[in-house]
């Protein structure tokens, strides 16, 4: 199986260029999955909700979604990119897995960071895995999820082959956290993160990049550098996910002992 991570510069309430610009870097990909990041259709650095709702959709509705959905078809992959999405009056921090039957699937950002807390209502549904092309299960978790390792956990548990993992990290820890989730939940991830400075007023973010593809040691596929815009593609067996065996005698869900944990509900 292929899977890809997309890395751009969405630019900030552009939702045109931002869409032309994906449909361009996706157009004619070989690839059976690739993620893109965190919304990615809208930019990150909103002062007010004001400024978000134009650029909102609805799950399953919307330019943006119609344009993934088409790509997906045209292509035959399944896509996870990132949304601001719009639920009567309430914003959520978003992302949908569009597979190319035309099924789709949304997540919606459980953990926020800083000035999200401001703009989005935090996921109402848990932590679930979907199937993507090929029956391929595939957890969905955005950005600053990666700080809390119940995230990861929790759809591995649930029988996630691989966490798809869209982000605007501005924070330098991500990359080797992804690590140790990997190798903790035997999985497979990709984080798609964004690059570059975007300015609003008073506010500014500088984003990270270095997206990456893991396997299931933990180990590194593919990373980018911290300014590339492209995407990168590798090639997997996805059913080494479902082998959580250590030694002879450990086995890495088998071996938990959730008795003895204390403090983690
Ligand atoms: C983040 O969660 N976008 C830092």
């Amino acid at each position: 199986m292929k899977i890809s991570a997309l890395q751009f510069q969405p630019k900030l309430q552009d939702k045109l260029w931002n869409l032309s610009t994906l449909q361009d870097m996706l157009e004619g990909l070989d690839t059976d999955l690739v993620v893109l990041p965190e919304l990615a259709i809208s930019g990150y650095v909103y002062a007010t909700k004001q400024q978000l709702y134009p650029l909102a959709e609805e799950a399953g509705k919307g330019e943006a979604f119609v344009a993934m959905q088409k790509l997906s078809q045209v292509y035959n992959f399944s896509i996870v990119y990132g949304f601001p999405e719009i639920s009567g009056e309430i914003l959520y921090n978003s992302s949908a897995l569009i597979n190319p039957d035309g099924s789709y699937f949304i997540y919606r950002k459980i953990h926020l960071f800083n000035r999200e807390k401001l703009l989005f209502s935090g996921g109402d549904k848990p932590f679930a895995v979907f199937p993507a092309k090929n029956d391929v299960m595939i957890g969905m978790m955005i950005c600053f999820d990666w700080q809390f390792p119940e995230a990861a956990r929790s759809l591995a548990l649930s029988g996630a082959q691989i966490i798809c993992h869209p982000s605007n990290l501005v924070l330098p820890w991500c990359q080797q956290a992804m690590q140790l989730r990997c190798l903790e939940n035997r999985v497979f991830s990709i984080t798609a993160n964004r690059t570059g400075y975007e300015e609003n007023g008073e506010l500014s973010e500088t984003f990270t990049g270095c997206s990456q593809i893991l396997n299931t040691k933990g180990e590194v596929l593919i990373r980018m550098d911290s300014i590339a815009k492209g995407i990168e593609t590798v090639i997997i067996d996805p059913g080494i996910a479902k082998d959580k065996q250590i030694t002879e005698r450990n086995d890495a869900f088998c071996d938990r002992r959730p008795a003895m944990y204390r403090g983690i509900t």
